[in-house]
């Protein structure tokens, strides 16, 4: 790729950028599936059309996410790819009924899921990227933020159908399940390399401090707007940010 190549980049970082796009093409490729087993469940549910056909319209975007990140990873020389999942993990505690596991999943997989990743493709869309680099991101960027507004509109629906205060005691699994397991804790040096920036990835502690931004600024605040109480959430952050410093 001539922007990858136009400044040469030390050996580790290069690996690390292609790892991340390598990575993320799995999460999109999860994210298709997921947002088609949710389009099929929220017409069961009665949900208005234009959030299940948004629904649909998701899975295909992923798809496409899912090429131009690995157009992207073999670009930065990854040469195979990890196969490509068959199903999406179900992330809702099993037992619970059909509606209650779809909003779970929905605000885990929308409101932030795809909210923290609006966050970090702004973060990274840094004018001096790489230029194919910052196409993608923007190309996704578009798509990530409707994919975030399904879920707002979801729970928003959800709320005025009744009560959804019960996910707040789930909030910090679905937390759990957003974040690596590694994110609170110190990166390596070379994941601190101020060069991923321009090359779609962000050093260790932007990504901790983007995550953690994001929940503060964006998603508390609106799980909140609908009575969702924040708490123990608010907890589980101050917790995972002092067992990691
Ligand atoms: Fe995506
Ligand atoms: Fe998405």
């Amino acid at each position: 790729m001539s922007d990858a190549k136009a400044e040469p980049l030390a050996d580790p970082v290069r690996q690390l950028v292609a790892e991340a796009w390598t990575f993320r093409r799995q999460v999109e490729l999860d994210a298709e599936l997921r947002f088609t087993r949710l389009a099929g469940q929220l017409a069961q549910l009665g949900a208005p059309e234009a959030l299940v056909s948004l629904a649909g319209r998701a899975a295909e975007d992923e798809r496409r996410h899912a090429g131009m990140c690995e157009l992207l990873a073999r670009a930065y020389g990854r040469v195979d790819m990890p196969p490509a999942p068959l199903a999406a993990e179900e992330v809702a505690p099993a037992g619970m009924a059909l509606r209650e596991r779809v909003l779970y999943e929905v605000v885990a997989a929308c409101c932030i899921t795809e909210t923290e990743s609006t966050a970090v493709l702004t973060t990274l869309l840094v004018p001096e990227g790489a230029p194919r680099v910052r196409a993608v991101l923007r190309d996704i960027l578009r798509d990530e933020v409707a994919h975030s507004r399904l879920g707002w509109a979801w729970l928003s629906h959800e709320h005025g159908a009744g009560t959804v205060s019960f996910l707040s005691r789930h909030v910090p699994s679905m937390l759990e399940g957003t974040a690596s397991p590694r994110l609170f804790a110190p990166g390596a040096p070379e994941e601190e390399s101020p060069a991923l920036l321009k090359h779609g990835v962000l050093p260790h502690t932007r990504k901790r401090e983007t995550f953690v931004r994001a929940l503060r600024d964006v998603v508390f605040p609106g799980l909140e707007r609908f009575g969702v109480d924040t708490a123990p959430a608010r907890a589980w952050v101050e917790r995972r940010s002092a067992a990691g410093a």
